[in-house]
């Protein structure tokens, strides 16, 4: 009988697993129900009495052999055929990633964080009175004209019930200074959507990213300082900027933010964002009032922001979601 144990011991011991077949095999010589090891248990009431105790701790020891074996199995080096080279490299896992809008709009996100900034949204479809009226654009003025609008409901007897895809992140100044009296200090970043023809440098939809902040005695010299700040910590200390006069309705002064692009000889000026004072009549159109506080807003284009960090040339190219071009922005 030990002499069955002791050969069945030597069997496993000499058994090779080195792929899912041999160990496929192993299993069922050994350790299924027919299996070889199951049989020694099973030949117990043949020993005699005098010998279970020797033949017991011999089917157990094969146990443990087994057990060990069972563990090989848990181990990927199991699964490994003789030709398998463990130290070659991996290869390569590709996981999803952000897209480089996202990107920029977190990387955007970052700056104003740490500048005290909160986050805020609002809704792409908007009326008439959060994307125009309340941001002092009264009906008929031409800088509705201004903005390629996207008419999802049009009233020609009341311009107010029109409803509008939003021309850009400034709606959201209104529902937010609606709903938070100052000091309101929030960025808002979104999707906006214009009736323009498609080229290298205009799409239909782009996105946005909105600054405002209300309190007393807010000035014009801090919303220079946030600017220049931002431009900074997006571009780089060296950066080359700069403000010019510009006009928007619901902010005064109004201002445009340019930064260099290119070198000394070959480059020039693009715009990144128009920027001002909050209008006293936008103040007043949401209660707040305009002698005892000021603001400035701020807003800027992400795909503008985007295509001059990543040195893209053709809006486009952000939107067709071709993998070729997504996978370079790792
Ligand atoms: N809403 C303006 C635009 O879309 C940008 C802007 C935002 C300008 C806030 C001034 C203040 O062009």
């Amino acid at each position: 009988m030990s002499a069955d144990t002791e050969s069945i011991k030597q069997e496993i011991q000499a058994f090779e697993i080195g792929s899912t077949e041999s160990l496929e095999q192993y299993r069922l010589e050994f350790l299924s129900k027919k299996g070889k090891v199951p049989a020694l248990f099973a030949k117990m009431g043949q020993i005699p009495p005098d010998e279970r105790k020797a033949y017991g701790l011999l089917v157990n020891e094969i146990k443990q052999i087994d057990v060990a074996r069972q563990r090989i199995e848990a181990s990927a080096v199991s699964h490994l055929s003789a030709r398998d080279d463990i130290s070659l490299p991996s290869a390569p896992v590709i996981a999803g990633l952000k897209h480089p809008i996202t990107q920029t709009v977190d990387r955007i996100k970052d700056v104003f964080l740490r500048l005290g900034f909160s986050i805020a949204d609002g809704p792409e479809l908007e009326d008439d009175f959060h994307n125009f009226t309340a941001l002092n654009f009264p009906p008929e003025h031409p800088a509705r004209d201004m903005q390629d609008t996207f008419f999802v409901r049009k009233d020609s007897a009341d311009p107010l019930n029109d409803l509008v895809l939003r021309t850009h992140t400034s709606p959201v100044q209104i529902r937010l200074m609606k709903e938070q009296k100052p000091p309101v200090r929030a960025i808002m970043p979104g999707r906006v959507y214009r009736n323009e023809s498609i080229t290298a440098k205009s799409y239909c939809l782009f996105h946005q990213v909105e600054g405002l902040y209300v309190d007393r005695n807010v000035s014009l010299a801090e919303l220079k300082d946030t600017l220049v700040m931002f431009v900074r910590m997006i571009y780089g200390n060296d950066v080359r900027y700069q403000i010019r006069p510009s006009y928007f309705p619901f902010t005064e002064p109004s201002l445009e933010m340019d930064i260099w692009w290119g070198d000394e000889k070959n480059g020039k000026w693009l715009e990144i964002l128009g920027a001002g004072m909050v209008h006293p009549n936008v103040l007043s159109a949401v209660d707040i009032e305009p002698e005892e506080y000021t603001g400035f807003a701020f807003g800027m284009g992400v795909e503008r922001i985007a295509m001059l960090f990543y040195e893209v040339d053709d809006i486009r190219l952000l939107y067709d979601n071709d993998l070729r071009f997504l996978r370079q922005f790792v």
